[in-house]
């Protein structure tokens, strides 16, 4: 698979004192890979993250986008054009009074002719799940039909990459689940490459690859799988582990040998009824992949006519200037304090959920018959 982006040995300071936020990192992405990208608050993840579409330069080191360096000014347009951002405050990202004028407002801002537009609009509408809502107001959405409509917007531009900085942090369950249906969509179907900046450790073990960024640097790297059964050293970096992984985790320690690569809760279910009857669970085969992936069930007639995760190219607007990253860095300027105060919140919220229900669930199910 070839590159998609490259930080090769990049640092950036915000200041003179002090660590840098992003501290001799390297990390390659492959097109059309997931990656998620985990780590405690401040160590490092947004900053990096702006670094993929050029909002942020390193001091030292490069950042490339499919071999362009981030550097190179006249190229900032290709750039922002292969990679989209996603940041978490739907409401920041959003300019227009009407769905599907939101979605048009950058390529209209590009001068993409009428006829052109109306087709990229409508596809991504439909690519994105908000096609049933391109007359309504986005006011009067749902912070996941929101973040939707944000992420139409986007991949209007036609992007190889996506960028999400916890892009399902403001989100309800129901508002969550869609977002990540629809990214995961837009990764199986169209090809499309995902970095997605996650406190959720269940939309983690969704990715292809989990990366564990602490102070500046990458501490721990590899499949969800690899990544969550290492639950001591992720708690030593201030990390949870998914509900499935504790719960095994904790079965261990108390005596029941659990499997140590759950992270779903299918596998659980599976490794629990192994050690309850000695027998494998019906279906237990079927139920080894992760979940958005297993299921294939989405509603391939609502699909744009593209069966390709590469974009048309020779219609791709030339002109210079993208209003809508402009937009996105202004919405991630504005966004920073909320995003900063309400991830903390939300990552600690999660981890007192998941905690508690772990260990909770983890009583219970001791208290079982042994075999
Ligand atoms: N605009 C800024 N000016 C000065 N320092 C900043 C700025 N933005 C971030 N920092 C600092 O840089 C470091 C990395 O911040 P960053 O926002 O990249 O972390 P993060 O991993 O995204 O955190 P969170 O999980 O809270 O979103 C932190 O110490 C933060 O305080
Ligand atoms: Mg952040």
């Amino acid at each position: 698979m070839k590159e998609m982006l490259k930080a090769d040995k990049i640092t950036f300071r915000y200041t003179d004192e002090g660590r840098p936020a992003v501290d001799g990192l390297s990390l390659g992405v492959r097109r059309g890979e997931y990656v998620a990208v985990l780590g405690a608050n401040g160590c490092g993840k947004s900053t990096l993250a702006k670094h993929f579409n050029a909002i942020l330069l390193p001091a030292a080191g490069t950042v490339t986008v499919e071999g362009i360096s981030t550097a190179d000014e006249e190229r900032l347009f290709e750039i922002r054009q292969k990679v989209g951002m996603v940041f978490q405050n739907p409401d920041n990202q959003i300019v227009a009074t009407v769905v599907e004028e939101d979605v048009a407002f950058a390529l209209e801002n590009l001068g993409v002719p009428p006829g052109e537009m109306r087709a990229r609009v409508d596809e991504a509408m439909r690519m994105a799940g908000v096609y049933n809502y391109r007359e309504k107001a986005p006011h009067k959405l749902s912070g996941g039909q929101k973040q939707r409509v944000a992420i139409a917007g986007v991949v209007a531009m036609r992007p190889d990459c996506l960028v999400l900085d916890e892009a399902t942090a403001m989100l309800d369950p129901i508002g969550r689940e869609k977002v990540m249906r629809t990214v995961h969509r837009l990764n199986r179907e169209f090809g499309i490459t995902v970095v997605q900046i996650t406190h959720y450790m269940e939309e983690a073990a969704t990715a292809d690859r989990v990366i564990v960024m602490s102070e500046g640097k990458i501490a721990l790297e590899g499949t969800p799988k690899e990544v969550f059964r290492q639950v001591d050293r992720l708690r030593a970096l201030r990390l949870d582990v998914p509900q499935a992984a504790e719960l095994c985790h904790a079965l261990t320690a108390a005596g029941c040998p659990m499997p140590d690569d759950v992270i779903d809760i299918e596998g659980c279910a599976a490794a629990l009824y192994r050690l309850l009857t000695g027998r494998e669970a019906p279906g237990a085969a079927e139920s080894e992949d992760a979940p958005y992936r297993a299921e294939g069930a989405w509603n391939r007639e609502d699909a744009p006519h593209r069966a390709e995760g590469a974009w048309n190219k020779e219609d791709a607007p030339q002109s210079a200037a993208s209003a809508r990253t402009g937009e996105n860095d202004q919405g991630a300027r504005n966004a920073q304090g909320a995003e900063n105060a309400s991830g903390a919140r939300n990552a600690q919220g999660a981890e007192n959920a998941s905690g508690a229900n772990g260990a909770q669930k983890a009583k219970e199910v001791a208290a079982c018959p042994q075999r």
